[in-house]
Order: structure tokens, then sequence, then C-alpha cells
């Protein structure tokens, strides 16, 4: 760092703060192209609200933002600690495997990860995955099952949620008390129609940002494929 011009250390300063400017730097598409972030996309990774919650579209980017955000977030903090939380597996299994091809690609990204005395990367599968980074930093991944057991005992700075619309209500408590004081809360979903849920309520609350993303938003999206959603 020694050698950057003041120019240069601005440059990386602006880089690191932003998780667009970030995920653009380090992360690659699947198909091996530059990550290039739509504009409401953007406006997501770029919110510094503390509680967030999304009304949106099948394919409409969430996926691709949870995994950005998680990834700047143990990049750029020490000993940070975040949990995923989705109601099944399957949900996290895709999350998973999008974060596994961000670290796979990238040299920078694998040395971020912790290594265990045997000299292997500390990422653990059973009974829950989790992966811990060299700066102390830690995901942990959590389905939440009928009764969100697999949250008890966990104390996070910050929460996702995906597909937070199918999570049971007795899960919704035990999640809630995962989150320190000052935490941040981010809910992705598509909406399920029920208004009876937790879910419903944070989205008509004054204290949480909304975000409403149709899929369209998806610039492959065409009349096509949208007839195909419905
Ligand atoms: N900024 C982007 N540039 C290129 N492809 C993207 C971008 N964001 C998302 N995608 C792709 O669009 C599709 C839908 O994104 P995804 O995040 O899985 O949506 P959702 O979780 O809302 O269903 C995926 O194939 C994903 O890789
Ligand atoms: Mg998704």
């Amino acid at each position: 760092m020694e050698d950057l011009t003041p120019e240069e250390t601005l440059k990386i300063g602006r880089i690191l703060d932003s998780p667009s400017l970030w995920g653009q730097k380090y992360l690659l598409n699947r198909d091996g192209s530059p990550r290039v972030y739509w504009p409401h996309q953007v406006e997501d990774l770029e919110c510094c609200e503390r509680n967030i919650i999304h009304l949106d579209g099948r394919d409409s980017g969430k996926t691709i933002n949870l995994t950005t955000l998680v990834l700047h977030y143990v990049f750029t903090n020490v000993g940070g600690s975040v949990l995923i939380a989705a109601p099944h597996q399957g949900h996290l299994d895709s999350i998973i495997e999008e974060i596994e091809h961000q670290l796979n690609s990238s040299p920078d990204l694998s040395a971020s990860i912790a290594i265990n005395p045997q000299g292997r990367p500390k990422i653990i599968r059973k009974p829950y995955y989790k992966i811990e980074f060299a700066n102390g930093s830690v995901i942990y991944f959590r389905p939440a099952g009928a009764y969100g057991d697999s949250f008890r005992s966990l104390h996070v700075e910050y929460i996702f949620v995906d597909e937070g619309a199918w999570l049971p209500e007795k899960a919704w408590r035990a999640l809630r008390q995962c989150l320190k004081a000052d935490g941040i809360f981010r809910i992705y979903s598509t909406p399920n129609g029920l208004r009876d849920t937790t879910y419903y309520r944070l989205t008509q609350s004054p204290n949480w940002k909304v975000f409403r993303w149709p899929s369209w938003l998806n610039p492959s999206w065409t009349d096509k494929r949208g007839k195909e959603l419905e």
C-alpha cells in the first residue's frame, strides 16, 4: 500500500466502500463475463438503511444482490458475522453455489478464506454450511424449518433472509433474537399474497425500506419469458 499515490488510495477506498463497485471489481457472472449491476440492483446494493425488505418478481436479481452484499461485508469487515436464513436448505443451496463460484473464480477471494490446522479452507458443510475468513468474519447458512431451531444460539451483526414470505411464524421469532443491537436486516422475497404473516407486516411498517422489483427489470426478460412466468 505504501507505493500508492493519494489518488490510487482514494480510488481503492471508494471501491471498498461501495458494494456495487466492489462487486464489479471482484465478482464475475457465471459465464465468466464481468459483473455489471443493473440500475435497480445498484440502488439496493448502495442502500444504507438497516431494515430492508423486498417484494420482487422472479429473476429480478435478488440472489445476485444478496450474495454480493454478503461477500462485500465479510471481505471488508474484521470479525463480522452474517446469518443467511431461508425456509429450506434448497433455497440456501443456490446461494451457496453462487458464493462458491465467486470464491473459486477470484484468487483474492479464495485467499481470504481462513485455513484450518490441516491446511484446508475453513468451510464446514455439516450439520450446517459455514465459511470462516482469515479476518475473523464468518457466514452462517441456516434453514428455518418449522420452528427456526437452527437459528438458536447465533448472534450476528447482519441477517439476510431469502424467500422470506415463506418463513414460518415461529421461525421469525427465533430469527429476530439472532440480530445484535444495531444490526442490519435484509429480507428478499417474492410476495405470496398472504397478509397474516410477519413478512407482510414488515412490508407495511414505516421502519422498513421497501423495494418492489417486477421481473421485467431483468434486461433479458421478454414477453415470451413473461408468459412462461405467469
Ligand atoms: N447484474 C447482472 N448481470 C448479469 N446477469 C445477472 C445479473 N443479475 C442477475 N443476473 C442473472 O439473472 C438471473 C436471475 O438472477 P437472480 O439473482 O437469481 O434472481 P432472483 O433471485 O430474483 O430470482 C440469474 O441467471 C442471474 O445470474
Ligand atoms: Mg433467488
